[in-house]
């Protein structure tokens, strides 16, 4: 019998306290204070949002923690229970964008490039700190760990140096939260060097608990969507593949420059622009361009579709069934069409749908990473062995589970 791995997370108290003890181990003194930001599931809408295109994220109550103390200069220490030992020391006046002197090549990139991205767009100067940071996100999972580090220093960096951008999590200023997210996606692209879209870190700041977020990324305007599974009978089950998973490593990057290079085919700035898939399609020669394009084109018309689902009402009957197949097309476009899937991915989809998933689908980046399900309210553990079972038979690392409830935005933990 095989074992299900259930990723639960932390309650913000654990989490919260055990970025303070790390701190007081590794730094001395109290921190003054901890600041957390959550992972995220996008329930569809994938490889669109770099297309301007609409996105459905929720927060998931799994979150990075970040106990941090301002000091009098402009250095800033960084630890996480994995470098105690090696604690990274970055100074902000050297710190520069990849590929020149003072890039950062650590995971210390993350929370020192939010800082860089605040200074850059002249909300500023802040001053150095001793940070230390306990990640409850799975790391690798392609639940936006990164982006829940960012953001968790974003506001953690908003309230320490009175920056007035975030309002708190129960009072979130959604402006103000706009800009952080700039600063955590220039982190991301130009600190970290991967050239991801922003829908994580508008997830990560943005989104309310019980809620998914619509978020339409030509303007990243957003639309608070309740997304109360249980009250239709049904649960969210993440299968993290465990398979290795990276998103600067070249793929994600060539995927973004393919729907760059069709758009300027087509003459449009973005692809969501684009009306009549089939004249666009016959205008396009390279046939990577064209199946690139058939499925930011349609994942955009699906997670429209989606998004009105959800609005109409409880997810029951014929709407159940069609919400699953956009879920199950939206996977299968990515699979075929956009090429970001991999075997893992695959058969976990394969045997949610077969073991009684409404839909299953890849969500994230892709290349590894993470899918999730559409189940039965009681059915995730069952599914969950099921796929467990088929890992260990394909000699697969051993997949991790979780049930995605919708958590809130990033915040001060009390
Ligand atoms: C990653 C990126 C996002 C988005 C998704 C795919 O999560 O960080 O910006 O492009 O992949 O939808």
């Amino acid at each position: 019998m095989t074992e299900i791995v259930w990723n639960t997370a932390a309650g913000g108290d654990q989490g919260a306290a055990a970025a303070r003890t790390l701190f007081t181990q590794v730094f001395g003194g109290d921190p003054v204070g901890v600041w957390s930001a959550p992972g995220r599931v996008n329930v569809i809408g994938e490889h669109v949002d770099y297309n301007g295109g609409p996105c459905l994220p929720i927060a998931l109550p799994h979150r990075a923690y970040v106990a941090v103390r301002p000091r009098e200069d402009r250095i800033v220490r960084l630890v996480s229970p994995q470098t105690v030992d090696a604690v990274d020391v970055v100074d902000l006046d050297e710190v520069a964008p990849r590929g020149q002197a003072g890039e950062v090549r650590t995971w210390a990139a993350y929370l020192v490039g939010v800082a860089w991205a605040l200074e850059q767009a002249g909300h500023g100067p802040l001053g150095g700190f001793d940070v230390a940071l306990w990640n409850c996100v799975p790391q690798g999972g392609g639940l936006s760990s990164s982006a829940a580090l960012e953001c968790s220093m974003a506001v953690a960096l908003d309230e320490l140096f009175d920056l007035g951008l975030a309002g708190t999590a129960q009072a979130p200023d959604d402006q103000g939260r706009k800009v952080l997210v700039d600063a955590c996606r220039r982190a991301e692209n130009e600190i970290a060097g991967a050239n991801t879209g922003g829908l994580d870190q508008t997830a990560s700041l943005r989104c309310a608990a019980g809620h998914a977020l619509a978020l339409d990324c030509r303007d990243m305007s957003t639309e608070q969507i309740p997304f109360d599974l249980a009250r239709d009978h049904l649960e969210l089950l993440v299968i993290d593949t465990r398979a290795p998973h990276s998103l600067n490593d070249g793929q994600y990057a060539s995927r973004r420059a393919d729907c760059e290079a069709a758009a300027a085919v087509l003459g449009v700035d973005l692809l969501v622009e684009v009306e009549d898939l089939d004249a666009a399609l016959a205008k396009v020669e390279d046939p990577r361009q064209v199946m690139r394009v058939r499925h930011v084109v349609s994942e955009v018309a699906r997670t429209r579709a989606f998004i009105d689902l959800l609005r109409q009402g409880p997810l029951e009957g014929e709407r159940l069934a069609v919400a699953g197949a956009l879920l199950d097309d939206s996977h299968d476009s990515l699979r075929d069409d956009y090429q970001v899937t991999c075997r893992e991915l695959d058969l976990a989809v394969d045997v949610a749908r077969a073991h009684g998933a409404h839909g299953a689908r890849m969500t994230g980046g892709g290349f590894g990473g993470s899918a999730i399900a559409l189940v039965d309210q009681g059915q995730g553990a069952e599914v969950a062995a099921r796929v467990a079972e088929a890992f260990a038979l394909a000699r697969l690392n051993e997949p991790h589970f979780m049930i995605a409830v919708p958590g809130g935005p990033a915040g001060r933990e009390q």
